[in-house]
């Protein structure tokens, strides 16, 4: 196994018609640790198979450095690197079973030429017999053992899925780098096969850089997550960490579903020994420990946050909470177990996420109780999160 390092890293590709620049990766620095599974997440276009793809070397880096290992491998081409690849499109050779699928780079990198082997049976028969078992045991892991005779269009998408992992498995790799594996399959088989992946992980331990544009994904699979926008990284954390403190609005708008409330040109005011985070039609009054984070905003316009799950319906609030404003709500989505509820508090739409056994009603009001140890303010101009 192997870390990775990232160091100032950029890309800019340039249009081959308006000749314009795309730097489509930013001075990243990243660092995965060894053995651990890291999510890249972003939206379409942010850089994530870009960076990918000068860690695999396929890919030239315009300027910094890629370490795998203790190696700097930004001229090491790509078979020499140790690292395997699993892309959204497997790229099965369909003329090929499922074991040759396996086989053929393996054969290609332990058989020495033909009149070699031919000159040394016995040694070909023990190589061959060491590539069976790599290719034996790893089809047991991902239980496609019955299907090695088979070609790939015989194969359903999740088993072709599985045949495209036991091929970089069996390289025995010290990376893996996926790239939107799971995105040909289908909801149901997407779950599964990402709780397959996470397993498979915890057995191999294998350092492995996992993309995708699916938040879910990102927050279920990764041991941290790097959230990416516009070339830029976000952010780098522990999914509970970017959860509960995101740095900027991008990640807080990212991460969770449905999305974080905002407020825009919301203000601060003391008001006794407490802040206050006045919204225009309703206002939040915080705990005195946030006093002195919000100081030099006292008189000055925030953006403040709110997650739909911290607008809570009164009436499920055990004792006499704070922060109760009379809503309006507009439109209800049953989720089965939560219900969405789409409101207007004090002239603002927000979401709030409530269980299902709420009271609340369409076209009625509701009191609504903001839950201000988990608010979020702003900084309206960096858009960075002051908390
Ligand atoms: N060969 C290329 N020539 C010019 N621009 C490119 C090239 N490859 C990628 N880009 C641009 O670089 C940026 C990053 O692309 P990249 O493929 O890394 O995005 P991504 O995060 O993987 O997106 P997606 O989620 O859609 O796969 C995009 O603006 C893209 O148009
Ligand atoms: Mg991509």
């Amino acid at each position: 196994m192997a870390k990775v390092i990232l160091r100032n890293l950029n890309k800019t590709f340039v249009d081959q018609q308006s000749k314009k620049e795309v730097n489509a990766v930013k001075d990243l620095d990243l660092e995965i640790h060894d053995g651990e599974f890291m999510v890249l997440v972003g939206p379409s276009g942010c850089g994530k198979t870009t960076t990918m793809r000068m860690v695999a070397g396929l890919e030239e880096v315009t300027s910094g450095e890629i370490l795998i290992g203790e190696r700097v491998v930004n001229d090491v081409p790509p078979r020499d690197r140790n690292i395997a690849m699993v892309f959204q499109n497997y790229a099965l050779y369909p003329h090929m079973s499922v074991y040759d699928n396996m086989a053929f780079g393996l054969r290609l990198r332990m058989l020495p030429p033909i009149w070699e082997q031919l000159a040394n049976p016995g040694k070909t028969k023990e190589i061959k017999a060491s590539i069976d078992a790599k290719i034996q045991a790893a089809a047991k892991k991902l239980d496609i053992t019955d299907y090695l005779d088979r070609k790939p269009k015989a194969l359903s998408g999740g088993q072709r899925q599985r045949v495209a992992l036991g091929r970089a498995i069996v390289r025995e790799p010290e990376v893996f780098l996926m790239d939107e594996p799971l995105s040909n399959l289908d909801a149901k088989l997407r779950v599964q096969t990402r709780f397959e992946l996470i397993n498979l992980h915890r057995e191999l331990k294998v350092t492995t850089i996992y993309v995708t544009h699916d938040q879910v994904e990102a927050m279920t699979m990764g041991q941290r997550i790097a959230v990416m926008n516009n070339g830029l990284l976000q952010q780098c954390d522990t999914p509970q960490n970017i959860y509960r403190h995101p740095a900027n609005m991008f990640v807080a708008g990212f991460i969770g579903m449905p999305p974080m409330n905002f407020v825009k040109g919301a203000t601060v005011q003391m008001e006794g020994a407490r802040p206050v985070i006045h919204c225009g039609g309703f206002s939040v009054t915080l705990s005195a420990e946030r006093t002195n984070v919000l100081a030099a905003y006292v008189g000055k316009e925030v953006v403040f946050g709110v997650r739909p799950e911290h607008l809570n319906d009164k009436s499920l609030v055990s004792g006499t909470p704070e922060n109760v404003i009379r809503a309006q709500v507009e439109v209800i989505e049953q989720m089965g177990a939560t219900s969405n509820l789409y409101i207007s508090l004090g002239g603002h739409a927000l979401v709030s996420v409530v269980d299902a056994s709420t009271i609340a009603k369409e076209n009625a009001p509701l009191d609504i109780v903001i839950d201000a140890e988990h608010c979020h303010v702003f900084d309206k101009d960096t858009e960075k999160a002051i908390f």
